[in-house]
């Protein structure tokens, strides 16, 4: 019998803090409304922070348990929002001691038939942790900010990713800010050879989501601010269907939300 797996992708970048997690958390929600089985794996195993950002409890069996031979993976899966389900990573410096993420690939396709999307939450850095995410996908989605220090260090990592087997498949621009100075569009692709999957903006909101008691990803909290559209718009990319269809569900609540800001504007006290 020959198993069809997922569609296996890392979400990667060079540089630190451009918006990995945040792409996974938030695509993967994304795919998820549209009844994608998805996987999402956080492989940032020394700084583990996709769970928080998905607003999860820690979680008592983790990759790391996995990676040790401790656990078996179905135990470490759990269900997130829109129902997709993720592997979170330990928190514990002193598990993340004695894990060994050659092991990363094995565990992955062990459940790859489950599912239509298996999205991993690369490091930053091309270390070995890296290097492991990077060959456990057969698709690498690469991000980067418009400026030329952090393409020049995403051109690394696609290299890598080539040399380690797996194929760029595209490069996400986030905190696009319309400045005079970014590096447009255009370039980004002559640079890296590679299609600009989507711009996000920079938008507040997507931080304002960590800031709540309640930590909940902007594709959940704020459907319809522009750094969540722009993510569904990468979804249907990234899924090869219409991005019209993706974003219907916006269409369907704006007209909600403005039909609610209509009602409360009719039940409004007269200002004296
Ligand atoms: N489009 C955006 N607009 C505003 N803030 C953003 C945007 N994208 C990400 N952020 C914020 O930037 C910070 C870094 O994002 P994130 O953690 O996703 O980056 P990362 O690449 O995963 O970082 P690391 O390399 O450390 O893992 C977070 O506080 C996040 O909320
Ligand atoms: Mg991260």
């Amino acid at each position: 019998m020959v198993l069809v797996l997922g569609r296996i992708i890392t979400v990667a970048s060079g540089k630190g803090g451009v918006g990995k997690t945040t792409l996974v958390a938030n695509l993967g929600i994304a795919l998820a409304q549209k009844n994608f089985k998805v996987l999402l794996v956080d492989a940032d195993i020394a700084m583990a922070n996709l769970s928080l950002l998905l607003g999860m409890q820690a979680s008592p069996i983790t990759l790391h348990d996995v990676l040790v031979g401790e656990s078996s993976v179905e135990d470490a899966i759990y269900e997130g929002p829109a129902g997709l389900n993720f592997i979170p990573s330990g928190l514990s410096l002193e598990s993340y001691r004695r894990v060994d993420t050659e092991r990363l690939e094995s565990v992955v396709r062990e459940v790859a038939s489950q599912y239509d999307f298996i999205l991993l939450d690369a490091p930053p850095g091309i270390e070995k942790n890296v290097m492991s995410a990077l060959a456990a996908a057969d698709e690498i989605l690469l991000i980067t900010i418009p400026t030329s220090p952090s393409i020049a260090d995403v051109l690394k990592t696609k290299i890598v990713s080539q040399r380690l087997g797996s194929s760029p498949i595209g490069i996400v621009v986030n905190f696009r800010m319309g400045e005079k100075g970014e590096i447009k569009d255009d370039d980004i692709m002559k640079m890296l050879e590679l299609p600009v999957y989507g711009n996000i903006p920079f938008d507040l909101e997507v931080r304002r989501s960590f800031m709540q008691q309640n930590v909940q990803p902007v594709m959940v909290r704020k459907p319809t601010t522009p750094a969540a559209i722009a993510m569904r718009k990468i979804a249907a990319k990234v899924a090869g269907i219409k991005a019209h269809e993706f974003l219907a569900e916006e269409k369907k609540q704006g007209f909600l939300s403005r039909l609610l800001a209509m009602f409360k504007r009719g039940k409004k006290k007269p200002s004296k």
